[in-house]
């Protein structure tokens, strides 16, 4: 049975969008930006859900007491969106600040500068790629280079979870997961041995998935999609 479509209004805008579909998603699609890092979209879809666990995607909706994830949240008939306020912007700061306190900063340096996901949201938001109201939290983990095609970097990981989910569910080899817990949480290989060693098939679904430059393909191994 084809599904109908809802009329909704973010930012002033009003929109279509498909029943069922996650207001992030019918956000983007018509060209309003909300950041976003864990959620993902497969091509032609509404993706996989989310785990909001970045806690990037904060918008309000008239009528809820306070503001909500656009990655969970279902569109619906008459909903009034708004994308910044003041309680959004604060909540989007300060979770951007706590990713960037434990992400290591070398954007000169790193495969993935100009393509990053935290840079994007940096430029959009008028947020700057620097820390200044917390101290860096510098996990200095050993990088595992072990795998012929591609780098993994513990100390660039946001923990957004979408390598963890493209190794499970797009590649279905489940050779990454998430490990300890608090501070000391990780994307790890199952008994944490190199990548190399691992049951990995080198497919790069986790590379291909990975917003930031934790996860990057050595000299002349990128894959094409
Ligand atoms: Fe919504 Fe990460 S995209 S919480």
């Amino acid at each position: 049975m084809r599904k109908g479509t809802v009329t909704l209004t973010i930012d002033g805008k009003s929109i279509t969008a498909g029943e069922g579909e996650k207001l992030l998603w019918a956000a983007l699609d018509n060209g309003i930006y909300i950041p976003h890092l864990c959620a993902i979209r497969e091509a032609g879809g509404n993706g996989h859900g989310s785990t909001a666990s970045c806690r990037l995607c904060f918008v309000e909706i008239e009528g809820y007491p306070r503001p909500v994830t656009a990655c969970t949240e279902t569109v619906r008939e008459g909903m009034v969106v708004h994308t910044r306020s003041p309680r959004v912007d604060r909540l989007v700061q300060t979770g951007f600040a706590l990713l960037l306190s434990a992400h290591r900063l070398e954007c000169a340096r790193c495969p993935k500068n100009r393509a990053c996901e935290l840079q994007k949201i940096a430029r959009e938001r008028k947020l700057r790629l620097k820390l200044t109201r917390l101290e860096p939290f510098e996990r200095n983990l050993p990088v595992d280079d072990s795998h012929p095609l591609f780098t993994y970097d513990p100390n660039k990981c946001v923990l957004c979870g979408r390598c963890v989910w493209a190794c499970r569910e797009r590649a279905g080899v489940g050779a990454l997961g998430f490990a300890y817990r608090g501070f000391e949480r990780r994307v790890t290989t199952f008994e944490n041995v190199p990548l190399a060693e691992s049951k990995c098939t080198g497919c790069g679904e986790c590379v291909h998935f990975c917003p930031v430059g934790a996860l990057f393909f050595k000299n002349g191994a990128a894959k094409q999609r």
